[in-house]
This record gives C-alpha cells, structure tokens and sequence, in this order.
C-alpha cells in the first residue's frame, strides 16, 4: 500500500494508473454514446470533426487536469483552491471543481440505468443459451442467440425492458451498488483491482466483434458511412452549429474531462510518471475503442436496413441482430455484455470517485478516519445516485405502460422542461452539452492563464519545448475560443 504519512493513496505503478485512466474513459460512451451520436449527424463528417475535437482541445485539457490535480493535492476542489491561492488569487476558482463534481454525480445517475439495460441483454442471453442446450444438447451452444426469435422479436429487446420498471430498476440497483462497493474500498484495493482484469478482456472481445461483423455485414457501406465525409452535408451542418457541438460535448463524455474526474485520478499520480505520455496513450485507446465499436455496429446497421440515426436505442437494438446470425453467437454476446458491463463498471467508479475523494477529507487525517469517511461518503453518494437513477429509469417508461404501472402517473411528464424529453435525455444533455463543456473551458483557462508558467513547465515536464508551447497555445487560445462558442450555443440556443 503505497500510502503516504498523509494518508493520501497513490497509484502502485504506471501501469495501473493508465489502466485506471482508460478504464475511467472507455465505458458507455465509446459503445452507446459515440455510434449514436455519429449516426444522429451523419457519420464522417462528425468523425472527423470529433478527432479534430479530440487532439486539439481533449489532450491538452486532459493533460492540464491531470497536472492540477497532482500538483494540487486532497480533492479536486481542495486541489484548484489551494493552486489558485499559492498564486495569489481568489479560492474561487475552486468553484469549476465544484461544477465538475455535481456533473460527475449527475451523470453516474443516468449511466447506472443504462449500464443496468447491458446487465439485462447479458443475462438475457445468458437464459437463451440455457434454453437452446436444453432444446438442442450441446449443438445449442454452437448456433447464434435468440435461436426461433423473429427478427422484430430481436430487435424489440429494449422495448420490452423499458416497459419493465421493475427490472429496470432492479438491474440498475446491482450496477450502482457494485459500483459503491470498490469506491468504498479505496484506490488500490477497489479501483486497481477491478480495471487491470477488466480493460485488456474487454478489448480483445470488441476487436473480435467488429472483424466478426464487417465479414457478415456491410463493411464498405459501414467504412464509407464513418470515414468519408459528405463535404456539402458538412458545411450545412456546421453553419447551424449543432455538430460542433455534439463533436465536443462527445469528446468530453468521452474522455471523461471536465468533470473533476481526471483531476481527482491525477492526485493518486506518483512524481515520475510523465504526464503527457499518459495522456496520449489514454486519448489513443479511448478514440481506437469508440471507431472499433462504430465498425462493430454500422455493418450491422446497413446489412438490416436498420436507420443509422437510431438515438440511444442504436447499440440495444444492432448487437443482438448480430448475435442472432452468428455461430456461438450466445457466447459471444455473454461476453461482449459482460465486458460492455465491466467497462462500464470501470467509467463509473471513477465518476463517484470524484465526489467521495471530496467526502473523504483533505490530506490531513489520519489513514483510518480517512477509510472511515470514505465508506460513508461512497455509501451515502451511492444510495442518493440510486434514487435519483430510479426517477430516470421511471422516466424511459412508455406512456401506455406507466399508466398501468402508477396510476395514470406519469413521473414528471407534467413538468414542462421535460416535454418531449425524458429525465434521462435532459440529464444527459445538460451535463454533455453544458456541464462538462463548462467545467473544460475553464480547467483550460485555469491551467493556461492562472497557473503560474513555471509550476506547468514544471509539472508537465515535456520532452522538448516545443511540445510545452504547443500545449500552451493550445488551452490558452483553441480551447476557450471553440470551447466558449459552442457553450454559449449549447447553453442559450441549442435545446440539445
Ligand atoms: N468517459 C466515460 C465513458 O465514456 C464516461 C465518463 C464521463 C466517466 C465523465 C467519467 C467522467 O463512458
């Protein structure tokens, strides 16, 4: 245990810690978020916007979070204050900590839910593959999923869950209470533990499955939607603003920036580890992982004449097609849920983790009332994630249904913010387009314009100086600049 007289854990090694990083920055975004969000704007126009969003203002923000929480220390909001005030300005600025916190909290709400639908299609195929053994003996195991299914009856998984609150909930509740649990048990025990197993598994399943589905799908439609940007679609596009928007909000979730998380990562990170080496190994394998789940997907989308603008239902509803046409196709979709679940698992410690570091005391106290604070804070944080995470389950409810279920109540459909919108959708919107955007703008001004340039130099310790100024430039000028714009559009004209 690599605690220090302080009683602050560190990360036992680099590896683990870019272990933890990717693990925090792959999970549903890259499988749910990113496909739809690509097939919503029209595919390789979005791509290329989101990788040009991602180099340009990703790295360097995820690069500044991670030296302002090392250099800073406690908690993100300790962090920032005490960085602000050694260069003698206001402790204010802690408040973009604060913000980031609230949003790392408000998302893990809604992930839980739909980490809770993926828990669901495992076990779904797990009683499939029962079935078909039981049908077939042991030439079941060799047949696709959902063997005797029609394809309606495929594709209307999703359907069928959300119109079962019950179960929703239920499967959301193990999610987040999983989740509580290796908060509570700290860095090295909990977090480490759980993401060296999980990250390497779950990539070598998803590489499986994206060769899988471009062999039986449509893989040169699939290539061509991703990767060859329609230049006129995008010019249309861009004059409205709305796919800017969407390439860098994506690009946060994604990376999990502008939340406090990748601050509150970097405090467990030892002296010797250079910064932005980590960095860009977490923004390649988070980028490589979200384009391989597109071509797991988009093959799938076009071989069934199935609407690439699908929305959030694009993942649920595609995957299974596949595992139905596949040989082994039920062990195969065991193991890709699973593995979407743990990846899953790994984004959303990290999102509670940031508020229960806050929970868990400044650098000060001793190592057993640190445990002690930390076990209640992740046990309090988790339950209210729980209920506010059943209001969104509740929200996806349909209508026909919910009346049945409560009474001809319907939760919250009579609050006006929420019209055409569920709770899950406004949730997801505010803190994408908004929050996070916000919590990004000003980690780049706080690092680039507050934060002395000998204390950035320092920490950062590029190989050359030509890579620091580079970085500079980029969060002093490219990222306020783009990054202000589409939050003031995000905020004042877009209703996401
Ligand atoms: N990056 C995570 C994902 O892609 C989600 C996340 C967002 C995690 C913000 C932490 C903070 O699934």
């Amino acid at each position: 245990m690599a605690a220090t007289s302080t009683g602050q854990e560190t990360w036992s090694g680099k590896a683990a810690f870019v272990f933890a990083a990717v693990g925090s920055a792959v999970g549903l975004g890259n499988l749910w978020r990113f496909p739809y969000a690509a097939g919503e704007n029209g595919g390789g126009a979005f791509v290329l916007l989101y990788i040009l969003c991602i180099v340009a203002i990703g790295l360097p923000v995820l690069a500044a979070e991670l030296f302002l929480g090392r250099r800073g220390g406690g908690s993100a909001v300790a962090a920032i204050r005490r960085l602000a005030e050694a260069d003698g300005r206001s402790g204010a600025w802690s408040l973009f900590a604060w913000v980031g916190m609230v949003a790392s909290f408000l998302i893990v709400t809604f992930y839980s839910v739909i980490a809770g639908w993926v828990l669901y299609y495992a076990w779904t195929l797990i009683v499939d593959l029962f079935t078909s053994i039981a049908d077939q003996g042991l030439a079941g195991l060799t047949g696709g999923a959902f063997h005797g299914q029609e394809r309606a009856a495929i594709e209307g998984q999703l359907g069928q869950l959300l119109a079962s609150p019950g179960k929703m909930i239920l499967c959301h509740a193990i999610f987040i209470g999983l989740t509580t649990w290796i908060v509570s048990r700290g860095v090295k025990g909990g977090i480490e533990a759980a993401v060296t197993i999980l990250m390497p598994t779950f990539f070598v399943l998803l590489v499986i499955l994206s060769i899988f589905a471009m062999i039986q799908g449509q893989a040169v439609t699939a290539l061509g939607f991703l990767f060859a940007p329609d230049w006129s679609a995008l010019g249309e596009r861009l004059s409205d603003g709305s796919i800017l928007l969407s390439a860098i909000g994506q690009a946060f979730f994604s990376l999990s920036l502008g939340s406090a998380m990748m601050i509150t990562y970097g405090l467990y990170l030892g002296r010797d580890q250079s910064i932005p080496g980590s960095a860009s190994i977490v923004v390649a394998a988070d980028t490589g992982v979200a384009l391989i789940a597109g071509l797991a997907i988009f093959p799938i989308v076009f071989q069934f004449g199935l609407e690439p603008a699908g929305g959030p239902g694009l993942m649920f509803g595609t995957l299974p097609l596949a595992f139905s046409q596949m040989p082994f196709g039920s062990i195969f979709g065991i193991a890709f849920f699973l593995m979407a679940f743990f990846a899953a698992l790994t984004s959303s410690i990290s999102l509670l983790e940031v508020a229960t570091a806050f929970a868990d005391g400044d650098v000060d106290l001793d190592v057993e009332e640190k445990r002690r604070r930390r076990v209640v804070g992740a046990a309090v944080l988790g339950l209210v994630a729980f209920l506010v995470g059943c209001g969104h389950a509740l929200s996806v409810v349909p209508a026909e249904v919910a009346d049945t279920f409560f009474n001809d109540w319907h939760p919250l459909g009579f609050l006006p913010l929420f019209e055409g919108q569920t709770l899950l959708d406004a949730t997801d919107g505010l803190t994408t387009y908004v929050l996070l955007p916000f919590g990004g703008l000003m980690t780049a001004i706080f690092a680039g314009w507050v934060v002395s340039r000998t204390a950035s130099r320092e920490e950062l310790h590029f190989a050359s100086e030509a890579g620091y100024r580079r970085w500079r430039f980029l969060v002093r000028w490219v990222c306020p600049l783009f990054v202000g714009a589409v939050l003031v559009y995000g905020a004042v004209v877009s209703p996401w």
